[in-house]
């Protein structure tokens, strides 16, 4: 069922659970992902990010990511993961995507304010949910760059909120993109202060090796989406190669059966820490894009 990200984040936003929220670049990773929620019966949201599109392009893969969330049991909301031109927003709500994000993270606080205005107008003719970032997670989506981690100021999130209309905030307390150096420890005290003092579901990106204590904290207190990436792609990676260490791999489609259960195995333990197993109940009136925008 295709869901609104903005009707998954608020219902989420009544308990204490998170949606994860898992990058995906080829069918056998949107498979083991699907295969993890329905199991679980969970909530789950699908995406991809603008800087994966030379690997997975977006007319072709985007209505896949969308049929896949049409087609399953439980509420799948499809994301496009920091959008960074309006061109390629608008071709993700085109295709049918339930939300977008603009990611204006390297801005100034005037100038994401006035991008992520133009995004909240162009989703809004498309019944879909926006989220933006204030301060900067570090690394960067693809690896590419490895940039400065600047946590949000509680302040700048304050106006942040009151000048645009957006359903999520992704902060940086200390989170960053990729596998880390040495294990983060995440800075509860900005996401508490923040928390009070904006009324919006909290993005966590940069999920990728913050320990499961830290993850408890933070659905248990304001963040309701969180992002994977680089955990599912060493995930289905690793299952692969071990396949083919135990020399399970013997031909195409055992490739195929390895790199799906690298991915439900990545999504089962991450759905378990979110606490999101069995949520997909208080959904049951169906979904519908447009409901709550
Ligand atoms: P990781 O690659 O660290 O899991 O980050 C995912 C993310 O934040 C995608 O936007």
């Amino acid at each position: 069922m295709l869901f609104n990200m903005k009707q998954l984040l608020n219902k989420a936003a009544e308990g204490s659970w998170a949606v994860g929220s898992f990058s995906v670049a080829n069918l056998e990773m949107v498979l083991g992902i699907i295969k993890a929620a329905e199991e679980t019966n969970s909530p789950i949201i699908l995406q991809i990010a603008e800087v994966r599109l030379k690997q997975s392009p977006l007319e072709i893969f985007g209505p896949l990511m969308v049929a896949a969330a049409k087609n399953s049991k439980v509420p799948v909301a499809v994301h496009f993961d920091h959008g960074k031109t309006l061109e390629k927003i608008k071709l993700a709500l085109d295709l049918g995507f339930t939300s977008v994000m603009y990611d204006g993270s390297h801005l100034t606080l005037d100038e994401n304010i006035c991008m992520t205005n133009k995004t909240v107008e162009l989703a809004k003719q498309y019944g879909a949910a926006v989220e933006a970032e204030i301060g900067c997670v570090g690394g960067s989506e693809d690896g590419s760059e490895d940039i400065a981690i600047n946590c949000t100021s509680p302040a700048d999130a304050v106006r942040f909120c009151k000048e645009t209309d957006v359903d999520a905030l992704v902060i940086a307390i200390g989170n960053a993109h990729g596998n880390y150096k040495e294990t983060p420890h995440l800075r509860f005290d900005i996401l508490n202060e923040v928390k009070n003092s904006v009324h919006l579901p909290l993005v966590l990106h940069g999920g990728t090796g913050i320990l499961p204590e830290e993850f408890i904290k933070c659905r248990e207190n304001g963040i309701k989406k969180i992002n994977i990436a680089t955990a599912t792609f060493d995930s289905v990676e690793a299952s692969a190669r071990n396949a083919y260490n135990n020399s399970q791999i013997k031909g195409y489609y055992d490739l195929h059966s390895a790199e799906i259960e690298g991915a439900y195995l990545n999504a089962m333990k991450h759905i378990e820490i979110f606490d999101c197993s069995d949520k997909a109940e208080l959904f049951n009136n169906g979904g519908n894009k447009n409901e709550l925008l």
